[in-house]
């Protein structure tokens, strides 16, 4: 038998989502209102989770996710129906903000990973219905109905977490995108041209090997920092110089040139810095071990 058969289907569906067109105008529609939230910039960096370096979403999922596990095995095995509900209740309490940062991190995907990160949301914000009717139903002395919907629930919130994960791990949403800069420049210095090709101020793209980078030359010298955005991979020398910082074309995250880290999301990881040095009026650059 051939053994494909039985390990290629599960990642055929789960890219299926990516193909479906159908669910754009649904998509713009809400992208559209999760633009118009009223959050102020600081907080919308924090849901995307500047302050933590990577996605908050995920590790806040872990939270609705682990609480809804346990309390279907705590029920399960027979425990004292109030803590099923506390850990059924807090699991409720821990969706908004969950669903929220994941919201405003997909606000800011390409349309087919929106498709994709569309039905994981969608099945997530079902799966937390259930769960609060699971409560509600238990609340009101109904635990065989409770109990049905909120292992109902449990599997949504699982098919939905496997999807997210796909999103995130399969299709790079929410991984950082200059990660392997540091391992797959040419070690040593490179020359990337005369002092006088770059302007002040003004972002200009060079190659060193097969490795774009960005040249910036400021007052004080030169900055240069790897061209992939780490978020998506917008090319930095398509965007803007502005205090002290490389804004990026494709969604708007910051990047201070002095050592690469983001100031304004969505991206939360650093851009790989490369050292410089002017040799006979000729820019040099090294990339910097990772
Ligand atoms: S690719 Fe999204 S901010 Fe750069």
């Amino acid at each position: 038998m051939d053994r494909s058969a039985l390990t290629d289907p599960l990642p055929g569906w789960l890219d299926a989502p990516a193909g479906w067109a159908a669910l754009d105008p649904v998509s713009d529609r809400i992208r559209g209102v999760v633009a118009a939230l009223p959050l102020p910039p600081g907080l919308r960096d924090a849901l995307h989770g500047l302050w933590l370096g990577h996605p908050l979403h995920p590790a806040l999922a872990q939270v609705p996710l682990g609480c809804w596990l346990s309390a279907a095995v705590l029920d399960l095995t027979g425990a004292p129906t109030p803590a099923v509900r506390r850990l059924t209740a807090l699991g409720l309490a821990a969706a908004p903000p969950t669903l929220l940062a994941g919201w405003v991190d997909w606000a800011d995907l390409p349309p087919a990973h929106r498709r994709t990160g569309l039905v994981h949301a969608l099945g997530a914000a079902a799966a937390t219905g259930l769960h609060a009717a699971a409560l509600w139903a238990r609340c009101r002395g109904h635990d065989r109905a409770g109990r049905r919907l909120a292992l109902t629930g449990l599997g949504l919130v699982t098919a939905a977490a496997t999807l997210g994960a796909h999103l995130t791990y399969r299709q790079g949403a929410g991984a950082a995108h200059a990660e392997a800069v540091p391992r797959v420049a040419p070690p040593g210095w490179h020359q990337v041209g005369a002092v006088d090709e770059f302007p002040r101020d003004r972002p200009v793209r060079r190659e060193l090997g097969e490795v774009p980078v960005v040249v910036v030359r400021g007052a004080e010298g030169f900055d240069v920092l790897a061209d992939r955005c780490t978020h998506m991979a917008g090319s930095l020398s398509d965007g803007r110089v502005e205090d002290g910082c490389v804004r990026c074309p494709l969604h708007g995250s910051r990047f201070r040139l002095a050592d690469g880290k983001p100031v304004r999301g969505p991206a939360t990881a650093a851009q790989p810095r490369f050292d410089t040095r002017v040799l006979s009026d000729r820019l040099e650059v090294r990339a910097v071990a990772g």
